[in-house]
């Protein structure tokens, strides 16, 4: 049987980082469509440059051109025993849509809960590469100062992680993607943590509900 498990969280509520850890040891692919995203506007192709601006602002790119990156996503064959969505779905029509493409498979929810402040807190001090990997100045340092300790490459500050953006994309979050939680949480299919403690208890939290789960 396939399994699918979904992390939810606000902005820089430690999903994309939880996501990997949970991924590595589930050894599941992850499909985080922000990851997506943004290689698609390192590639400077067609969809990139469409979502560049909303991204920059803080603002979710169509549910259409989410939708399409997901679906060819999911046909990739490491897929083929599940995955692991990081940003997927945000909002209501991409949650219908992805309900009824997994229905015939195990699906659960995870949801990472942090408060606002501690969203801004994070994101100020959050340094990211073009491979993926996620670092914080003060709560997860690089070994060598601005390189990346997988690839070598330069750490950057996300265009989105300017203070307007933040408040943007914490109001979009509110309203769009929080509402969706009710879902899962009526269908007894969600798991949920503290996303406020250290990184490692995160994920021993995350680990110890999903063994209560199977
Ligand atoms: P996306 O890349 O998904 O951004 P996001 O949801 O804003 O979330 P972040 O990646 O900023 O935070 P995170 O929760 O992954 O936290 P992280 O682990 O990095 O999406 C970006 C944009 O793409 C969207 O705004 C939208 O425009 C577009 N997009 C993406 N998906 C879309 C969709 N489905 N539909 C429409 N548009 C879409 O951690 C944050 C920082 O905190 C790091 O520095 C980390 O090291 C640190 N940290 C992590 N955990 C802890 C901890 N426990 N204690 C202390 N520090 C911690
Ligand atoms: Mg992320």
């Amino acid at each position: 049987m396939k399994n699918y498990y979904i992390f939810f969280g606000p902005p820089g509520s430690g999903k994309g980082t939880q996501a990997k850890k949970v991924a590595e040891k589930l050894t599941l692919p992850i499909i985080s469509t922000g990851e997506i995203l943004r290689q698609e506007i390192e590639m400077k192709s067609e969809i990139g440059l469409k979502a560049q601006k909303l991204m920059s602002q803080g603002k979710y790119v169509q549910d259409e051109v989410v939708g399409n990156l997901i679906i060819k996503r999911l046909r990739k064959k490491d897929a083929v025993n599940g995955a692991i969505f990081d940003g997927y779905p945000r909002t209501e029509f991409q949650q219908n849509f992805l309900v009824n493409k997994l229905k015939k498979f195990n699906t659960l929810g995870i949801f990472v809960a942090v408060k606002d402040a501690e969203v801004k807190r994070r994101l100020g001090g959050r340094r990211a590469c073009v491979c993926g990997q996620t670092y914080h100045l003060k709560f997860k340092p690089a070994k060598k100062n601005g390189i990346c300790d997988v690839c070598g490459g330069k750490l950057f500050t996300r265009p989105d992680d300017k203070p307007e953006s933040i408040k943007t994309r914490l109001e979009v979050y509110h309203s769009l993607t929080e509402p969706l939680l009710k879902y899962w949480e009526e269908n007894g299919r969600m798991i949920k943590v503290d996303g406020e403690q250290k990184i490692d208890k995160v994920y021993n939290d995350i680990l110890a509900k999903l063994k209560k789960k199977n």
